[in-house]
């Protein structure tokens, strides 16, 4: 029997105010109309004072260890993704592994963009391959409404704040994950980046004038990039997994934009009920879109002992990544 890497729990957390279209109405030039056609996103999250890309990646991984009923300080390792952490300086693996109390685990952030969950899982995946008793808690974590240009229609409409969580463990027999990929296009990083903010673009009032601390995004090359890339490492797991589209009992995509979700449903040949879609209640969450999927399709019974679970991902960089599983 294998020793696959299994996710014993998962959690997630939302901020408490809620962004809607209408609202948006009265803030840029846009129509809840133009939004729910070209996105499909009814709503979004939107962190609150107090509610820190790090407060609420603990509060998703506390849910998560409930779940796993595991103790924070049976944690070997906590991995973050997110691109919005509370600062530069600790990381916000550092400050979850603070708050949960986490002795024993080692912690760092990951800069993978909307594909963060999925590197952090490839990551866990190869340490539990190691040493098969590691216990890892992998989460994605946004703010990304303090990254956005409220000013911007092109972006400001589409992001929303939020974490979701997930414990790995060791675990011999079928389920498990199967296979991961993961890949990256430095090329064209102008396409979807926040140019300052780093130490490469000082803050100089020009900068600040031409909005480089905000997400700007090429936001329809994007979407052509992200629709061929994310089809690409979908065929790649399938076929790695000696699968076909008919093998694939639940889609966990990344939740960019409804008509990308719509895209890979008719060219991965799957049912609407095989599509998990979430993005009219949060947006984009960037790295925490999947945790926090994985979490509703989990807690709502939609995923099921035995099912093949297929998660792909793409994001800024360009990064995108698959993970296989079986649940
Ligand atoms: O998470 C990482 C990966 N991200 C993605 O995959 C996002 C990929 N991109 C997208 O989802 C879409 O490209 C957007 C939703 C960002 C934009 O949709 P689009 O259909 O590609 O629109 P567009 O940028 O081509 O703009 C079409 C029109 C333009 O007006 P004109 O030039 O035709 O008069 C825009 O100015 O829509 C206008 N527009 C808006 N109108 C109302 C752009 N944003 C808005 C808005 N409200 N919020």
């Amino acid at each position: 029997m294998p020793v696959r890497s299994v996710i014993i729990g998962t959690g997630a957390k939302l901020p408490s105010q809620v962004l809607t279209n209408k609202d948006l109405e009265r803030m840029v030039d846009t129509s809840d109309e133009w939004i729910r056609t070209r996105t499909g996103i009814h709503q979004r999250y939107i962190a609150g004072e107090g509610e820190t890309n790090s407060y609420l990646a603990a509060e998703a991984s506390k849910e998560a260890l409930e779940m796993a009923g595991i103790r924070a300080r049976d944690l070997d390792l906590i991995i973050v993704g997110t691109m919005s952490p509370d600062m530069p300086m600790p990381s916000v693996a550092c400050l979850v592994q603070r708050e949960l109390g986490a002795e024993k685990a080692g912690a760092f952030d990951l800069s993978a963009t909307c594909s963060g969950f999925l590197y952090g899982l490839s990551i866990a995946d190869k340490f539990i391959k190691d040493n098969q008793r590691l216990k890892i808690l992998v989460v994605g974590s946004e703010v990304l409404s303090r990254r956005v240009n409220w000013k911007d229609r092109g972006t400001c409409v589409l992001f929303g704040d939020g974490a979701g969580a997930a414990v790995v463990a060791g675990e011999k027999g079928d389920r498990g994950i199967l296979s991961t990929h993961l890949h990256a296009d430095g090329t064209l990083w102008e396409l979807l980046t926040i140019k300052a903010l780093g130490t490469a673009v000082p803050l100089t009032p020009e900068v600040l004038e031409k909005g480089w601390q905000y997400i700007q995004m090429q936001g329809r090359d994007v979407f052509r990039h992200a629709v061929r890339a994310l089809e690409a490492v979908a065929w790649e797991a399938l076929e790695a997994n000696g699968f076909t589209g008919e093998d694939v009992d639940l889609l966990i995509s990344h939740q960019a934009n409804m008509r990308i979700l719509e895209h890979m449903r008719e060219r991965l040949g799957l049912s609407r009920e095989k599509v998990f879609i979430n993005i009219h209640k949060y947006g984009n969450t960037s790295a925490a879109s999947i945790p926090i999927a994985l979490d509703e399709a989990n807690r709502s019974g939609i995923l099921t002992p035995g099912m093949n679970l297929l998660m792909v991902a793409f994001g800024g960089g360009f990064t995108w990544g698959s993970v296989a599983m079986r649940w």
